[in-house]
C-alpha cells in the first residue's frame, strides 16, 4: 500500500485481539515518533510503554475506554512543557509540544495501520493518576493513550463520509475563492 492509501485505509480500534504483536514492530513505531518533525529540533516529548495486564485494565479505566486493556502494548506519549518553553518565548510558541507530540503520535499510527495494526488515541484521560500509576513526574503532560494491536474490530463512530468534502475545506489564492 502507498502512503495515501495507509492514510485512507486507517481506522481507528479500540478492541483487540490476543494475536501477540512482536516487540520490534512496537520499537519501530516509536522511533517513527521520534523522526517526526519537532519545532526548533528540540523533541522534549516521552514515551512509556506498557504491557503488563493490571497497568493496562487501570489504564483502560482511567480513560474511561474500556476494552483498550485488551491491547497488548499501550503506549503513553508525553510531553515536557518547560523544555521548548525555555528554549522559545513568544506567545504563539506555547502550544508547540502538543503540536510535536501530536507528530509523533500520527506517525505512531500510520506506522501501526501499514503493518496491520489497530490502534486509537486516546486524549481523554485522568491526567494524575496515570501519572501516579506509572510514576511518570509531574511536570509532563500526557498527551495521547495508544493501544496497538491487531483488531478485533473498528469503531463506526465518525465515518469518514462524515468528513467534509475536500473542496469545503479548501480555497484557492483567497479566502474568497473555494475550490470547485
Ligand atoms: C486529538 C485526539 C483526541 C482523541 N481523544 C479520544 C478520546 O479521548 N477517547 C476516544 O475514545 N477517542 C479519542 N480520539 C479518537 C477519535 O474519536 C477518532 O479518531 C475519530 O472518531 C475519527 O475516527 P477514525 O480515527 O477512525 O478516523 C481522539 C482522536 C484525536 C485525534
Amino acid at each position: 500500500m502507498d502512503l495515501y492509501d495507509i492514510i485512507k485505509n486507517r481506522n481507528t480500534v479500540y478492541s483487540f485481539s490476543s494475536k501477540l504483536v512482536k516487540e520490534e514492530t512496537i520499537i519501530k513505531a516509536l522511533d517513527a515518533a521520534r523522526l517526526a518533525p519537532a519545532a526548533g529540533g528540540i523533541h522534549e516529548y516521552e514515551f512509556v510503554v506498557v504491557s503488563e495486564q493490571p497497568k493496562k485494565d487501570e489504564i483502560s479505566k482511567l480513560c474511561l475506554t474500556p476494552n483498550i486493556n485488551s491491547a497488548p502494548f499501550i503506549i503513553i506519549v508525553m510531553c515536557d512543557p518547560s523544555k521548548l518553553n525555555a528554549a522559545f518565548d513568544a506567545e504563539d510558541t506555547r502550544t508547540f509540544c502538543i503540536e510535536n507530540a501530536s507528530l509523533a503520535i500520527e506517525n505512531i499510527l500510520l506506522y501501526a495501520a501499514e503493518q496491520g495494526l489497530g490502534s486509537a488515541w486516546i486524549a481523554t484521560v485522568q491526567q494524575d493518576l496515570v501519572k501516579k500509576l506509572l510514576n511518570i513526574p509531574n511536570k509532563y503532560v500526557i498527551r495521547g493513550i495508544i493501544p496497538i494491536g491487531y483488531p478485533l474490530d473498528v469503531h463506526t463512530g465518525a465515518a469518514q463520509t462524515s468528513i467534509p468534502a475536500l473542496k469545503e475545506m479548501t480555497h484557492v489564492e483567497s479566502f474568497n475563492n473555494k475550490a470547485v
